[in-house]
């Protein structure tokens, strides 16, 4: 199966890509967190994204294709997607439908998880992940059970991206209004398209998530 979460920054396109991946054995796949994987191991690649991601814009088309065809072709990826912040620009989402070709797959639903703006801000500025296992939380939507400890690794290693902050979100929001909104109806002229309120509480979404995803796998 392959899924796509579509959703500008802070919807909650990572925290319920982790929960379905859970539920129906697929593979998450976030370009964002294979960019800064990038960034961290100190690739070309990561070198040339680093700045662009810190002032909140998209990386080339170019470099984020070849990161997640290279992920894609991947073993584990076999059993099934959900992509996370892939595609975001109408180039990106060209490149996936001839990857899948050929390797004879299909989409089998684009889910756009629709949020407020303003909501997106405070989700994102308090935002906070576990060095050891990747859990998000944030400040004050889902704190873990012991302040500074991880609930599902124990790990007291708490990080913030250096995106985060409330003058690159605009960006972020920006870029995904004029670059990324788009697909909307591209994936809706596919056929694919389905709409997800994304304002309530996490469990509550991932409820109507799930549902979505079983009719369409
Ligand atoms: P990326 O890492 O993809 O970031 P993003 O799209 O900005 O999305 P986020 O990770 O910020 O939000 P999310 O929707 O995953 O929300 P989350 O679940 O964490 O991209 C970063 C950068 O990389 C881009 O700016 C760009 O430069 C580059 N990039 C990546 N992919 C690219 C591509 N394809 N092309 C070009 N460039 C690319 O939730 C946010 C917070 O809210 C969490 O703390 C969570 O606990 C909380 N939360 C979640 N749901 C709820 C809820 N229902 N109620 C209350 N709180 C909630
Ligand atoms: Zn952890």
């Amino acid at each position: 199966a392959v899924l796509i979460l579509l959703g500008p920054p802070g919807a909650g396109k990572g925290t319920q890509a982790r929960k379905l991946e859970q539920g129906f054995g697929l593979v998450q796949l976030s370009t964002g967190d294979l960019l800064r994987a990038a960034v961290a191991a100190g690739t070309p690649a990561g070198l040339t994204a680093k700045a662009v991601m810190e002032a909140g814009e998209l990386v080339s088309d170019e470099i984020v294709i070849n990161i997640l065809r290279d992920r894609l072709a991947e073993p584990d990826c076999a059993k099934g997607v959900i992509l996370d912040g892939f595609p975001r620009t109408t180039v990106q989402a060209e490149a996936l439908d001839r990857l899948l070709a050929e390797s004879g797959q299909q989409i089998n639903a684009a889910v756009s998880l629709e949020v407020d703006d303003a909501a997106m801000v405070a989700r994102v500025a308090g935002r906070y992940t576990c060095g050891g296992c990747g859990e998000g939380y944030h400040d004050q939507f889902k704190q873990p059970r012991v302040a500074g400890t991880c609930d599902r690794c124990g790990s007291t290693e708490m990080t913030r991206r250096a995106d985060d902050n409330a003058e690159t979100v605009g960006s972020r929001l920006a870029a995904y209004h004029a670059q990324t909104a788009p697909l909307i109806s591209y994936y809706d002229g596919k056929g694919v398209l389905q709409r997800v309120d994304a304002m309530g509480e996490i469990d509550h979404i991932a409820t109507s998530l799930q549902k979505v995803v079983s009719v369409a796998t």
